[in-house]
């Protein structure tokens, strides 16, 4: 996918790159396309001095591994965040539902603490009837789960051994671990190991999103 990243580069290049990958997060380009060209005018910069398209309104650490949570589109790294501010910290790229992203551009907002917020984490179309996926929403790993229309979100990792639960087999609304498989509910998390219920999250799904509700806190 980093192919468009050669010499000339454009802006075409990046929106062609940049806003699918966006669109299966949940988001959009803002609607004011002014600043969208300039913000990624500044990016193309970016990508000529440091070799990557890092965002043009964050600080690099000097840390590659940090570095790489603010290369563009950084929404994977920052859902809840965003999530909350409708937008992402540059206003590139505003939630589906935004109808006019002029009133976001410029506005750094810090969330409320101690708040929750729903945060888009997939289509419904991304996840089969029957099958899992691994989300990082914030500080939390997450597993979704699709059975038949509902869906379900609870702790990804398992407690026996800390396996990773969305790599394992969903039966009904059951998921069996993948290394030893031990069976949770994913309705309420429960086990019937005793003391090691996982956590479970609020899904919901709306206009074809998978939407996970968590407490909001710093991913960084
Ligand atoms: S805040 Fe917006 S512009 Fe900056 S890297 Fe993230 S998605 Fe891109
Ligand atoms: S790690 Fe999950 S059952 Fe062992």
């Amino acid at each position: 996918m980093r192919r468009v990243f050669h010499e000339g580069t454009t802006i075409e290049d990046l929106k062609a790159y940049m806003g699918p990958f966006a669109e299966r997060l949940g988001y959009k380009f803002n609607t004011e396309t002014e600043f969208v060209d300039e913000v990624l005018e500044s990016e193309l910069q970016v990508l000529d001095r440091d070799g990557d398209v890092y965002c043009p309104c964050r600080v690099r650490t000097g840390d590659p591994k940090e570095d790489l949570k603010i290369v563009c589109p950084c929404i994977p790294f920052f859902r809840d965040e965003f999530a909350a501010m409708r937008k992402c910290w540059c206003g590139l790229f505003i939630r589906q539902d935004v109808e006019d992203g002029a009133e976001l551009i410029g506005v750094i907002e810090q969330p409320e603490p101690g708040t929750a917020v729903a945060v888009p984490v997939c289509l419904l179309a991304d996840l089969p009837s029957g099958t899992a996926r691994h989300v990082k929403v914030g500080k939390n790993d997450i597993a979704v789960v699709r059975v038949g229309d509902e869906v379900y979100a609870l702790s990804n990792v398992c407690r026996h051994a800390f396996a990773p639960l969305a790599e394992g087999f969903v039966d009904g609304h059951i998921i069996a671990c993948p290394w030893h498989g031990w069976r949770y509910d994913v309705r309420d998390g429960t086990t019937d190991h005793p003391n090691a219920d996982v956590r479970t999250f609020p899904a919901t799904v709306r206009d074809g999103e998978v939407l996970v509700t968590v407490p909001l806190g710093r991913a960084r």
